[in-house]
C-alpha cells in the first residue's frame, strides 16, 4: 500500500476536564474516502478542527505526506493541500454563487477583501471558479444570489468553496446535513466524482452515504477510535454494534443512524 497522505498518531485534545480527542490514530491514503462516524459529541468536529489547524492539540502528531504539520498555521496547511468544509455553512448571501467561489479562489491566492472589486472582471479567476462549480453540479446556478438558493445547493456551493484551493485532502464535516433523499443521492454522486481529485476524510451521520462512499471507516466514541476498517468489517463489528445499538442487534446501513 502507498504511504498515507494524512497520518494522525496519539492525538489528544481536552477542554477542561473533558477529553474530546483521546489518543486518536487515523490514516487516510491517497485516492481514498475515509469516513469518520460516531454519535453526537463524539469529537468528530473537534478532530477536523485540529487537522486543519484551527485548534491546537495537547499531544500527538499530525503528518501530511509523512511530514509533521504540528504548529503549521491554517493558511500554510491550505497551501500544503488541506481544505475543510464546515458543519454550518459560511457564505456571503448578497453575492452570486460564482462570486462566492471566485472570492474563495482569490483568498486562497493570498489576496484580501480589499481587492474584491476587480474580481468581477477577472475572467481567468471567474473561469476557475466556474470549473469548481461544474465539479459540484452548480454550473447552471452561477448567477443566482446565494440568498435565493436551496439548502442542497448551499451544501454543493460549500463544497465548491472548499475546492477553491485545489486540495489534495478534503476534510468534510457533514456534507449531507439537512439534505432530502434526492439531494443526498446527488451529493453522493458528486463526492464519488471528486474522489479522483482529492482524498477525503468524511464526517457524516448519513449511513447510506457513508456505506456508499467509504473505502475505510473509523468509529469515534467519547473521543476514542473504537474501530477502524472496511465498511464490511465495521458493519460486522460487535463493539460498533454495542456502541450504537443494544448488543446482539443486527446492524444495517439503515440502522446505523447517529
Ligand atoms: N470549544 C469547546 N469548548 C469546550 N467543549 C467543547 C468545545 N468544542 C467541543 N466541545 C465538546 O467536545 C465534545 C466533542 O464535540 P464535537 O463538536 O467535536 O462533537 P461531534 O462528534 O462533532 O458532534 P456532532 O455529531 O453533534 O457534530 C463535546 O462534548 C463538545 O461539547
Ligand atoms: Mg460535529
Amino acid at each position: 500500500m502507498s504511504e498515507p497522505i494524512l497520518s494522525v498518531r496519539g492525538l489528544v485534545k481536552s477542554f477542561g476536564g473533558l477529553v474530546a480527542t483521546d489518543h486518536v490514530d487515523v490514516d487516510v491514503y491517497p485516492g481514498e474516502i475515509h469516513a469518520l462516524i460516531g454519535p453526537n459529541g463524539a469529537g468528530k468536529t473537534t478532530l477536523i478542527a485540529q487537522l486543519c489547524g484551527e485548534l491546537s492539540h495537547d499531544a500527538g502528531t499530525i503528518a501530511l505526506d509523512g511530514k509533521t504539520i504540528d504548529g503549521v498555521s491554517v493558511a500554510d496547511r491550505v497551501h500544503l493541500g488541506l481544505a475543510r468544509s464546515f458543519q454550518i455553512t459560511c457564505l456571503l448571501p448578497t453575492y452570486t454563487v460564482l462570486e462566492n467561489v471566485a472570492l474563495a479562489v482569490q483568498i486562497r491566492q493570498g489576496h484580501s477583501f480589499r481587492f474584491w472589486k476587480p474580481v468581477r472582471s477577472d475572467t481567468a479567476l471567474l473561469a476557475r471558479a466556474h470549473a469548481h462549480l461544474a465539479r459540484v453540479g452548480l454550473a447552471d446556478r452561477a448567477d443566482a444570489l446565494v440568498a435565493n438558493i436551496a439548502h442542497g445547493e448551499r451544501k454543493q456551493l460549500e463544497l465548491a468553496v472548499a475546492l477553491a484551493s485545489e486540495p489534495r485532502l478534503l476534510l468534510l464535516d457533514e456534507p449531507m446535513a439537512g439534505l432530502g433523499p434526492v439531494e443526498s443521492a446527488e451529493m453522493i454522486e458528486i463526492l464519488a466524482g471528486l474522489k479522483s481529485h482529492a482524498s477525503m476524510l468524511l464526517v457524516e451521520h448519513d449511513m447510506d452515504a457513508v456505506f456508499a462512499l467509504a473505502d475505510r471507516i473509523s468509529v469515534l466514541v467519547y473521543g476514542r477510535v473504537i474501530a477502524s476498517g472496511t465498511p464490511e468489517e465495521i458493519r460486522a463489528s460487535e463493539e460498533v454494534k454495542a456502541a450504537y445499538l443494544g448488543e446482539g442487534d443486527e446492524l444495517g446501513a439503515e440502522d446505523l443512524v447517529c
